[in-house]
């Protein structure tokens, strides 16, 4: 039994050296084969990343302090990196989202194709397509995205993470008796039908409920939340899912697909595959909220993301026993491309990571 989680690791390591070997020998095959130095990789990011202020941010950032949030200063960093990023992308979809070009051509998960009928169901019965007065007429907002990893055990950032204007967290985690290491606040909760809390009592008192919809079955599963129509077959879904959501529609929102698309095809660059989901193309929803705060937040950070491989035995997520050691390889994530696209993030200053379980001794 003892030896089990060992091997596993061991497999794991070899596995993680022969992807970053394979890696790095490919960028240098492609930098030869064009004859020039290209000073950005496939994606489009710059290949040399350090967290100094290019110059053209100095004097606009360089001279607040420590703990003033910096209008603009994700975006401005990100396009620093990644000169392609455009920060024009709404949070939610709402009314106008006809006019978000982007999106009309993709079905779920990169897009709303084929489901315009329902999201104006969706969007009537809703009303509400922001994150609230108070925060939508900030000048200047501070986000975290909370993910749910082991790594937060113990670390007492609870009184941290709820100094930021937007706390995100995702799926089922759990605040209540977790407070002192994941903090209190919680302004959203992203989620998908399979990923929701099922037990009523489990929901916090207030907070936003965003769908973030991954196959058009999703949306149809949100219109069942919302007008608190009985579920009769749960056909279609990967697992069980919740049948009853205890939110106001007006504390609903449908989280804009765009960002599963940038962050598939472009950030982290998985497999096209024609714009349908396929194998190894669907980003985490961890990438898909960072992705999403890049471009509706100020400066954002995270906490409890990337797994310590060194620690079989530590837990996987901060709110049950699993190991470390259970992680699966998954077929619809590819976790070891998505943790490249999320080390630039980190390594070139563009988030912060509270929890350094994305770069370890690499930053
Ligand atoms: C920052 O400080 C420098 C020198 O102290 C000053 O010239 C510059 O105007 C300041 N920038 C801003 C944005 O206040
Ligand atoms: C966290 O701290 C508690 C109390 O000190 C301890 O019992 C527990 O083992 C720690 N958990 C981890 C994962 O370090
Ligand atoms: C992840 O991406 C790498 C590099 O493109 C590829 O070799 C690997 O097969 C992918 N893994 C999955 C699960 O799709
Ligand atoms: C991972 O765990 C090892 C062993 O406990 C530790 O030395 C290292 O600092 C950890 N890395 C991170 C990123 O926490």
């Amino acid at each position: 039994m003892r030896m089990k989680p060992n091997r596993n690791f061991l497999l794991g390591l070899c596995s993680m050296l022969a992807l970053g070997f394979l890696y790095y020998s490919s960028g240098r095959i492609s930098l030869r084969g064009w004859g020039h130095k290209s000073l950005y990789d496939k994606q489009g990011f710059l290949l040399k990343l350090d967290a100094s202020l290019p110059l053209e941010l100095v004097y606009k950032y360089g001279n607040l302090s420590e703990g003033v949030c910096k209008p603009g200063f994700a975006a401005a960093k990100m396009t620093a990196i990644y000169p392609k990023f455009n920060k024009l992308a709404p949070m939610f979809l709402d009314p106008n989202y006809r006019q978000f070009s982007k999106i009309s051509d993709f079905s779920p998960p990169f897009g709303i194709k084929a489901q315009e009928k329902i999201i104006d169901i969706l969007l009537a019965a809703t009303k509400s397509y922001g994150l609230g007065e108070e925060l939508d007429s900030m000048s200047c907002k501070t986000c975290i995205i909370v993910g749910n990893g082991g790594i937060l055990t113990n670390r007492s950032l609870g009184q941290r993470i709820d100094e930021f204007d937007v706390v995100i967290r995702l799926n089922e985690a759990p605040v209540k008796g977790f407070e002192k290491d994941v903090g209190s606040k919680t302004t959203m909760r992203i989620t998908y039908p399979e990923g929701a809390i099922q037990k009523t009592e489990h929901y916090e008192a207030q907070s936003l409920f965003v769908l973030s919809a991954f196959k058009s079955l999703d949306f149809r599963w949100l219109r069942h939340m919302v007008f608190n129509q009985r579920l009769y077959s749960t056909d279609g879904f990967w697992k069980s899912v919740a049948r009853y959501v205890p939110r106001d529609p007006m504390d609903m929102r449908i989280l804009n697909p765009y960002f599963i698309q940038e962050a598939s095809f472009k950030l982290i660059g998985l497999p096209h595959n024609n714009g349908q989901m396929g194998r190894g193309n669907i980003p985490t929803l961890g990438a898909v909220a960072i992705t999403m705060a890049l471009h509706n937040c100020d400066e954002v950070a995270v906490a409890g993301f990337g797994y310590n491989m060194s620690t079989p035995h530590a837990p996987l997520h901060y709110y049950e026993k699993i190991r470390m050691s259970a992680i699966k390889e998954s077929w619809t994530h590819n976790i070891s491309k998505e943790k490249e696209f999320l080390l630039k993030l980190v390594k070139a200053g563009v988030i912060q990571d509270w929890t350094n379980g994305l770069c370890g001794v690499e930053c």
